[in-house]
């Protein structure tokens, strides 16, 4: 686990071996403890040189360790004490990269010497927690406090360039960096060490010291929607400004025992293996990620360049693609064509044309036109018209259906959504949608396609919506229902930004634009010329309905784009909302024509009813086969609808409330509103809560069970 070999005549390498990353696990941990020892102890070593194995220095602590009280083996605190403690000089040869506990250890070395193209940082707060082994006392000292602040809150990767700069690695070389820190550790046996142990050193001072942390607390309280480990970053770094260095850690190790087990680090745990989940993707055929291959997609044409077309030129050319793009109207083509340039700064390779015989020789195309049947339809008979034999035909659609695009066809098996969220070349979601007919080899390549656009790819299956937007629905719905009974936009969206979320349902639906959904309601029959005369305005196929977005329609509030919606803006396409008084009178009258009686409503209440009614459908998902895990669900929620990653989205979140009270709320607030079906508990949460409400991980066995009885 941790090789020791004398090189040069004087110097101990010691090279950390634990593939891939090398991760500091229990064994790792003793060898490291033991290697340290006998450099000490050997007459013939007058320096030391820690190396990791193939290329990377170290990827931190084991994070399936976690969670785990009583570790075997030596703590990473212990060892890096005697480390620095060493009389002889210890230089870390830092390859690849040093993440976290990897990054810490290097922080015990007297010396950091580092290749041009590693990289260095503490990504422990994306997991709910901080650099708790010394790191966050350590790196302060180091490269003064707004540096390592920045460095611990973010969890970003430092590039070598910049770790130089700021004094964190002490070299950077582009040569062997093994070689080059062995030849400094000689060049430096027998000076004095002191000011190379960083526990020995004070931070560099700081003007203004109280104002900096009181500022830094104030902004990381406004971004952390209630996550608590950046907080707990700033009082750690606090404690590395103000106290001795045997102080701060005593500070460090009482912080993150707060962290270690609790419900937040937990869900942050969990989002890490969610995100990757992906990956091994299923469908319901039995074919799965590692025994289909993907086809090599090197051209790509996107048909329709309007908000999500231009997203996706970007991310597909910023993939290394060559893209056609295909546009026709006129000035939307040059209008995209600017935008796509200033995106790229120049770069990728993009072409235009009004044609779609353009995509003539593409092996992928992803269509963006409106979200129309009738358009879609026509496209993808001409694409397959047009297109090479064998050409990938994939669908940015939000919500319609695939196979029905598919059939437009002359090979079904050749169609997928790939379904973008808005900003496309932002958002980390792509849902992969696979219809009936659609081929493993086509789903392989979207999903690899995804992988390398850096996206978070999750196949799912075809229904309406797929998974995320069809979850979102009763949500929205909700929403809409507790404005009708009593609340506000404000209330409800206070609530929700409260839970986590950057933005809550009414400021979201003004951002995207009321006229989407609007269009999609006229299309299916719910407003509109379509409905069928004399039918109750707050009714639809015998359930509660909402008329409220449409009205809003109706009178030109489309949100920000024109100035006006749930909230006003100082102008069209305003992004600063304010309560407007009109909405206050227009609820007012709306309530006093259907005879509703506004009644105080808490924010509890508005928790329990969106986000129940949102996990409710969720568990339909499932059992639906729709989504092959709660993992992939929450995924889509996490890094398609911003769900706030310490609550570890909305699956997860059910099982940490606890499916049972889920389920008694679920059956509480249906027996209050009968006629909506969203809210009645769906039978796989049911079956669940007989079962003894399993963990997470052991759900797919009762939807297993589940759908073999259905
Ligand atoms: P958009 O209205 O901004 O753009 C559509 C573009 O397609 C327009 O520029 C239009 O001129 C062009 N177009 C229409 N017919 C065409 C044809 N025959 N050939 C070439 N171009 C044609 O619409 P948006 O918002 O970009 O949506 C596109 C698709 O993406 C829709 O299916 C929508 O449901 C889906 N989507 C939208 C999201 C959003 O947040 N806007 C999120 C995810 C999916």
């Amino acid at each position: 686990m941790a090789q020791y070999r004398v090189v040069s005549g004087s110097v101990a390498l010691i090279t950390i071996q634990n593939p891939p990353v090398n991760a500091l696990r229990a064994a790792v941990r003793e060898g490291l403890f033991n290697a340290i020892k006998r450099a000490s102890s050997d007459p013939q070593v007058r320096s030391v040189v820690l190396s990791g194995h193939n290329g990377t220095f170290c990827g931190g602590a084991d994070i399936k360790e976690f969670g785990n009280v009583s570790l075997p083996g030596p703590h990473l605190v212990e060892v890096f004490q005697l480390m620095e403690d060493l009389v002889k000089p210890v230089v870390a040869a830092i390859e690849g990269f040093a993440l976290g506990g990897g990054l810490e250890l290097a922080l015990a070395c007297h010396y950091r010497i580092g290749h041009s193209k590693a990289r260095v940082g503490f990504p422990e707060v994306n997991l709910g927690l901080f650099p708790g082994a010394g790191g966050s006392q350590r790196l302060p000292r180091l490269v003064g406090v707004p540096a390592a602040l920045d460095i611990i809150i973010t969890g970003r990767h430092v590039a070598a360039g910049e770790a130089l700069k700021l004094g964190l690695l002490d070299k950077v070389i582009d040569q062997n960096t093994v070689d080059a820190a062995v030849t400094f550790a000689k060049s430096v046996e027998g000076k004095p060490l002191d000011n190379h142990r960083l526990g020995n050193r004070p931070c560099p001072p700081l003007e203004n010291m109280d104002a900096f942390f009181e500022e830094a607390m104030k902004r990381v309280h406004s971004r952390a929607r209630g996550a608590v480990a950046p907080i707990t970053c700033v009082q750690a770094v606090r404690g590395a400004a103000t106290l001795p260095f045997h102080k701060g850690m005593e500070l460090e190790k009482m912080l993150l025992g707060t962290l270690f087990n609790s419900a937040q680090a937990q869900a942050s745990q969990y989002c890490f293996f969610a995100e990757r989940a992906g990956a091994r993707w299923s469908m319901p055929s039995g074919a799965r990620w590692d025994t289909c291959k993907a086809k090599p997609i090197g051209t790509a044409a996107v048909i329709g360049l309007g908000t999500m077309g231009r997203g996706i030129t970007v991310a597909l050319a910023r993939a290394g693609l060559s893209v056609v793009a295909v546009e026709t109207q006129e000035h939307q083509l040059a209008e995209a064509q600017r935008a796509v340039s200033r995106m790229l700064k120049g770069g990728g390779r993009v072409s235009y044309s009004p044609d779609l015989q353009a995509a003539a020789e593409v092996d992928l195309v992803v269509e963006a036109v409106f979200e129309d049947m009738a358009i879609k339809e026509k496209i993808f008979k001409q694409l397959s018209e047009v297109c090479k034999p064998g050409t990938l035909l994939t669908t940015n659609t939000s919500t319609l259906d695939i196979d029905r695009l598919a059939s437009c066809t002359r090979d079904p098996q050749l169609v997928v959504g790939m379904h973008f969220f808005a900003p496309a070349h932002i958002m980390r979601l792509l849902e992969v949608v696979y219809g009936p007919r659609s081929s493993p080899e086509a789903v392989a390549t979207a999903m690899q396609l995804g992988k390398r656009m850096g996206k978070v790819s999750v196949a799912v299956g075809n229904c309406t919506g797929f998974v995320g937007n069809r979850m979102l629905k009763p949500y929205l719905e909700q929403a809409n229902f507790l404005l009708e009974e009593g609340a506000t936009p404000e209330l409800v969206d206070a609530a929700l930004e409260e839970f986590g979320f950057p933005m809550g349902v009414f400021k979201m639906s003004d951002l995207s634009g009321l006229d989407v959904g609007w269009r999609v309601r006229k299309e299916e029959g719910l407003t509109g010329p379509g409905v069928t005369a004399g039918q109750p305005m707050r009714i639809r196929h015998s359930r509660r309905y909402s008329p409220l977005g449409d009205l809003m329609c109706e009178e030109g509030r489309y949100g920000q784009k024109t100035g006006s919606g749930w909230y006003l803006y100082d102008k069209p396409g305003g992004r600063v909302a304010r309560s407007d008084p009109w909405l206050r009178n227009f609820l007012e009258q709306y309530r006093a024509r259907h005879g509703l009686v506004a009644r105080r409503i808490s924010q509890q209440e508005v928790l329990e009813r969106c986000l129940y009614a949102l996990i409710n459908e969720g568990f339909r998902v499932l059992e639906d086969g729709i989504a092959a895990s709660p993992q992939n669900i929450d995924a889509i929620y996490v890094f398609g609808y911003s769900w706030p990653k310490h609550r570890g989205g909305p699956m997860f979140y059910a099982s940490q409330v606890g499916l049972a009270r889920v389920l008694e709320g679920l059956n509480h607030y249906h027996q209050a509103h009968p006629d909506v079906p969203h809210l009645e508990p769906c039978s796989l949460l049911r079956r669940l809560v007989a079962s003894g409400s399993p963990p997470i991980d052991k759900w797919s066995e009762v939807v297993k069970g589940h759908r073999s009885q259905l």
